[in-house]
């Protein structure tokens, strides 16, 4: 498979040059700049990212490009061309002007093959502090901005580009034009990878991989792990055992919904009711912290469990995807834990079990599209994110059983108006937070003194970052008269207004 590979030197948009081309149907892979993989026949072209160091600070990252330069097709982007630049003899100090947000390419070589059809006057989206303020000899420029004149160049008689704005960015409105120039044009890269061809190629990998083996597999009913099982099920059929566990923590009807429609799609699933085990444990604990771990543990040893019930399983299935692995093996290593997150992984040792991670390569959309071209239905590839400890985070103080029924009943009328008034697939997630405190109310002649709930909607891209979406009134208010009307022991319902950063998407 045509393969473009991409060193990443620390930039934030990194991940967007890889989901540009991978739009193009290509496949690319990111890796540490101090890591250069094995560049095997497949590997078509190399792509250098931005970074937030100046190619001048004594520890600036420097790759080795023995392999690489003059040898494969090189697309240097932003400290890449700065970087390449400066190693030439060029030279490259801190700008005088600011070259930050939107400029135009006011001189574009339209001969050249990167800028073949980019209009002039393009506009491009400049990020750097250090500007190239000389290019080396034998490097020659093919765009320019007003005060940017060596926006970008080639290297003569190399198959050597570079550009000092970010072709991957939005707002760079024909940067996607210029990365297809460079994979297809420059690298002669087959436009050939489409959720179809990764599902073929994936479905015959696993069988190779997996022969006659037993996998075991925990579901959550999200999207991740219900298209990494329907693909392990395409390949290994009823030697996929799926483990579906009701923490007591999910909405309302969810594991009856979600466990209906797994056996829907033919999967080999048992439910576990293990409400009970979850509740008695978490008991009288406040402690966001704690009732994540102890969820988290919780889950381990009741998988744990019923894993040893299915005899001779070599493998675990996980739906680990892109961005998880990115994020392990990145330049700056794994970022700071705020929350700890629990996910399936984590199982204790003794399991010996091999991982099996269908999903490694994929970026979330590209997981939504695998699981379309699976014939998942729409309802569980579209579905909000929904957090591993489930509504724990979202009673805030201790739980019970009847917070948990009072919380599902609040959730559900949320979500089911987001759906009926068409909302639901214009937010990112949804859900309704039970606050730890009384309000005084007043229904019919009596006082009341009863709960009160919060509710919550954002738009965001990948929950790094999020917006509170600005719900229409009507709708709000049409929401909180059904939730105060129908929902014994609430009285009082608040809308969350707090964008993350500083707030987080969760409460807790
Ligand atoms: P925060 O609250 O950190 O949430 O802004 C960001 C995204 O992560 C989800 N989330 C979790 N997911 N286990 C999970 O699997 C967890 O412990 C957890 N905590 C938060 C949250 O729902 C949002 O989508």
């Amino acid at each position: 498979m045509d393969t473009i590979i991409i060193l990443d030197f620390g930039s934030q948009y990194t991940q967007l040059i890889a989901r540009k081309i991978r739009e193009l149907n290509i496949y690319c892979e990111i890796h540490p700049f101090n890591k250069v993989p094995a560049l095997t026949a497949d590997v078509k072209g190399v792509v250098f990212s931005g970074s937030p160091y100046s190619c001048n600070a004594a520890d600036a990252p420097v790759p080795d490009m023995s392999n690489i330069k003059g040898k494969l097709p090189l697309l240097a982007v932003c400290y890449g061309a700065q970087y390449l630049a400066k190693w030439g003899g060029g030279s490259v100090q801190q700008s005088q002007t600011r070259e930050y947000g939107r400029a135009n390419l006011q001189f574009i070589d339209n001969s050249n093959p990167l800028m073949k059809g980019i209009p002039q006057g393009s506009q491009v989206w400049m990020s750097h502090g250090d500007t190239i303020e000389r290019l080396p000899e034998g490097y020659k420029v093919i765009c320019s901005t007003d005060s940017v004149k060596n926006a970008g160049y080639q290297i003569e008689g190399e198959q050597t580009y570079a550009i000092q704005f970010h072709p991957e960015v939005h707002h760079s409105v024909d940067g996607l034009a210029m990365l297809r120039n460079f994979v297809v044009d420059v690298c002669h890269c087959d436009q050939s990878w489409t959720p179809a061809s990764f599902v073929e190629s994936t479905v015959a990998e696993l069988k190779a991989k997996l022969g006659n083996d037993k996998v075991v597999m925990g579901l959550s009913g999200g999207v991740d792990s219900t298209v990494a099982a329907v693909l392990l099920h395409r390949a290994i059929g009823q030697n996929l055992h799926c483990i579906f566990v009701d923490n007591g923590l999910l909405r309302k009807n969810e594991f009856e919904n979600v466990l209906e429609s797994y056996k829907g799609m033919g999967l080999n699933v048992k439910g576990v009711n293990a409400k009970d085990r979850f509740y008695s444990l978490l008991a009288g604990v406040t402690e966001p912290e704690r009732k994540r771990k102890i969820i988290g543990k919780t889950f381990v040893d009741v998988f744990d469990e019923e894993s040893k019930l299915i005899t001779d399983a070599k493998w675990l299935g996980q739906g680990t995807i892109y961005p998880d692995v990115i994020e392990s093996s990145s330049v700056k290593g794994p970022s700071q834990t705020i929350k700890s997150h629990h996910n399936v992984g984590g199982l204790p040792d003794y399991m010996k079990l091999k991982l099996v991670e269908p999903l490694r390569s994929l970026f979330k959309d590209e997981v939504r599209r695998v699981g379309r071209q699976l014939g998942i239905k729409e309802e569980l590839i579209g579905r909000h994110p929904f957090p591993g400890p489930g509504l724990a985070i979202r009673i805030l103080g201790d739980i019970t059983p009847e917070k948990v029924e009072i919380l599902q009943n609040v959730d559900d009328i949320f979500i089911q108006g987001l759906r009926d008034h068409d909302l639901y697939d214009k937010v990112w997630q949804a859900g309704a937070i039970l606050l730890p405190i009384q309000s005084v109310g007043v229904m019919g002649d009596e006082r009341t003194y009863e709960r009160v709930v919060a509710l919550r909607a954002v738009e965001s891209v990948d929950g790094m970052t999020a917006d509170w979406c600005h719900l229409p009134y009507e709708f709000l208010a049409k929401v909180s008269n059904d939730i105060i009307n129908r929902v014994k022991g609430v009285n009082r319902v608040c809308y969350d207004i707090s964008s993350k950063p500083p707030a987080t998407i969760e409460w807790e």
